[in-house]
């Protein structure tokens, strides 16, 4: 067995390649050993002696995890058929297909009949699940990591009802993929590089920024999104107990880390300004279910041209943004170092978020029971 070296080629892309499709397509997903894949932690595990309180508001945010945990075996009525067929036209006939139709006259698209249409959005749901449960195990994985790196006694007790919490929505996410849709698709290369990166990185404050900011403020917005509009029962269920906790996990992520980026000079915070940019622009452009395309029979090179530019993909992935943008702002990120990342986001087109609800002061609307706005 070897330890894959994530530093010698897979560092986070320069920016010039950021839209580049020859290095979208480049990227291959092989792991040396199969179904495991190896990444070197550079952190140092911190023990603290001090067990005083020191931070209330995640002592507070403790006691919510504590008694928030549901079960993912036996609080769902898992005997219930999944009509995967019926819930994808449903679901279609009120979102379209998430791209624009016309746009692609010139490819193999426009000869598709309402059968491959069906099946593109079989597969493009199965592919978006998977890649949740995916970025769950990255979850679950760094927040191992911050109750080992983080050197405040809060933080550690917190982040450990957040590992409990990220294994039952593995648990979950892998039962509902495994019995009801057969099967999930490998992670995509480039989501496992973001979470490699942030595994990768030996400052303790990058695991927040990179996961409870930008993967699980992406992933609530996301989970919102289908929540709101799919009408299949069970996975709403799921969605929504799920979101009952990740609000809880950005909302740690944002009150950790304004205390620390409250201290940090303009030099370190343009470090994590850039990275902010770069994790979102991958998140942006270079998620393109490239695995979908090939399974639907088409060549991904001859299709992201076309997607790369269709208005209506962009508009279902600005707005993935809605939790990420507003967080960012209340960490002071947008406007250090003459509004670097505020100038990045209206290139992106999302700064439009920014007055929305951050989830520091709006984790408790998700509680069980409440109706969540979603975006
Ligand atoms: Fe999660
Ligand atoms: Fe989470």
């Amino acid at each position: 067995m070897s330890v894959t070296d994530n530093t010698k080629n897979e560092k986070l892309i320069g920016r010039q390649d950021l839209d580049d499709i020859e290095a979208i397509l480049a990227m291959s997903n092989h792991d040396e050993d199969g179904s495991l894949h190896y990444v070197t932690d550079n952190a140092p595990t911190i023990f603290t002696w001090d067990y005083e309180t020191r931070r209330p508001q995640l002592r507070k945010l403790y006691e919510k995890a504590k008694t928030g945990q549901w079960n993912a075996e036996t609080d769902f009525d898992w005997k219930q058929s999944v009509d995967i067929e019926g819930t994808i036209t449903a679901d279609q006939a009120i979102t379209g297909a998430g791209l624009d139709p016309s746009r692609y006259a010139d490819t193999p698209i426009a000869k598709w009949g309402d059968k491959e249409w069906l099946n593109f959005g079989i597969e493009g749901r199965n592919w978006t699940l998977s890649q949740f449960l995916h970025g769950e195990q990255g979850a679950l994985i760094c927040t191992a990591k911050i109750t080992q790196t983080v050197p405040w006694h809060d933080a550690k007790l917190y982040s450990a009802t957040q590992v409990m919490d990220e294994a039952r929505h593995v648990e979950v996410f892998a039962k509902y993929l495994n019995e009801k849709l057969g099967g999930e698709y490998p992670i995509n290369i480039h989501l496992r590089m973001l979470l490699d990166d942030i595994i990768n990185d030996g400052r303790w404050d990058m695991t927040y920024l990179g996961m409870q900011i930008m993967v699980e403020g992406l992933a609530l917005a996301a989970f919102g999104f289908m929540h709101q509009l799919t009408t299949e029962p069970l996975l709403k269920q799921i969605l929504r107990m799920v979101m009952s906790d990740e609000a809880r996990h950005v909302a740690f992520g944002v009150i950790s880390l304004q205390e620390v980026y409250a201290q940090m000079s303009d030099s370190e915070i343009k470090e994590r300004q850039e990275f902010a940019y770069e994790a979102s622009v991958r998140m942006r452009d270079r998620f393109l279910q490239q695995e979908v395309w090939e399974r639907m029979g088409l060549k991904p090179r001859e299709i992201l041209p076309f997607l790369m530019g269709d208005p209506t993909r962009i508009m279902f992935q600005q707005m993935l943004f809605a939790k990420i943008v507003p967080n960012c702002k209340k960490l002071g990120l947008l406007d250090r170092n003459d509004k670097w990342l505020r100038h990045r986001f209206e290139e992106m087109g999302v700064i439009k978020f920014e007055t929305w609800e951050n989830t520091a002061d709006d984790y408790l609307a998700f509680e069980i029971g409440k109706e969540i706005k979603t975006v």
